[in-house]
């Protein structure tokens, strides 16, 4: 379970985050989304304990990600936006280096990796160094180093770009089962259709404020208002793009601290 509450950020000039709330329960499958400049990036590196709010709190499973961030980075994988690899390293070696991090026993290891190297097709690669792959290659590979060493909270900051369809869909299933078996995945995403199809909830964020969340049904029913036949239902992405417009009443992408 995630839970986040009155978080608030600012950067030097510029209030990235204003208070912000909201709650993931476990087993869920949640899309954070939200225009270039949003601040999804900010509030998943809140939740991972690489930044500091200015104000606020971030609970994994109950444990504050600010006060025992050890505690609870035991619990999360996390892809970053830009993954951040040791280039030297092969394939093999950096997932290992992994899970040595996360106390994973050797004799689990091959179970929990030879599967995902299969399913994102890294297997021609992962005896090689990181320095020779290519940009989707390393992407693929920290998608598997999130997830090998089976964390309960799972974040990925838009972890479809970059990737080909193939990968895309072993992202959707791997995700997918990974819920049924009672993780909770956070990810932020510009894939509309991909939050659409696998999501449980959604959450959308504006200039550092959240501007709807629930699942996408109950957006459906609050948003399908005027301008919409009679019958016709409203995309996430029409709903997405009528709650992020930019216009006076959204505020600038980012609001002076
Ligand atoms: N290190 C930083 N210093 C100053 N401003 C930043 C920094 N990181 C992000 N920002 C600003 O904070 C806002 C939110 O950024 P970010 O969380 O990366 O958005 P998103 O991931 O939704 O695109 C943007 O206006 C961005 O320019
Ligand atoms: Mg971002």
């Amino acid at each position: 379970m995630i839970e986040v509450i009155s978080l608030t950020k600012n950067y030097p000039g510029c209030r990235a985050l204003d208070s912000i709330s909201f709650k993931v329960d476990s087993g869920a499958m949640f899309a954070f989304l939200g225009p270039n400049g949003a601040g999804k990036t900010t509030t998943i590196k809140i939740l991972t304990g690489i930044l500091t709010p200015d104000s606020g709190e971030a609970l994994i499973n109950g444990i504050s990600m600010i006060k025992d961030p050890v505690g609870a980075k035991k619990l999360c994988g996390y892809l970053p936006d830009t993954p951040m690899l040791f280039e030297k390293l092969t394939g093999m070696q950096y997932l290992n280096f992994i899970m040595d991090i996360f106390e994973v026993a050797s004799g689990e290891r091959p179970d929990r990796v030879n599967g995902l190297i299969d399913a994102f097709e890294l297997g021609p690669h992962i005896d090689s160094i990181i320095e020779s792959y290519s940009l989707g290659t390393r992407k693929k590979l920290g998608i598997v180093a999130a997830i090998c060493h089976k964390p309960t909270v799972l974040f990925l900051d838009e972890p479809t770009s970059g990737l080909d369809p193939q990968s895309v869909r072993a992202l959707k299933d791997t995700l997918k089962e990974m819920t049924g078996e009672g993780a909770t995945v956070f990810f932020s995403t510009h894939i509309l259709e991909v939050a659409e199809k696998i999501c449980d909830r959604v959450a959308i964020i504006g200039s550092g404020r959240l501007v709807a969340e629930g699942s996408v049904d109950q957006l459906r029913a609050r948003h399908n208002g005027a301008g919409t036949p009679a019958g016709a239902l409203k995309s996430l992405e029409d709903i997405f793009l009528e709650l992020t417009a930019k216009n006076p009443d959204n505020g600038p992408i980012c609001m002076p601290a």
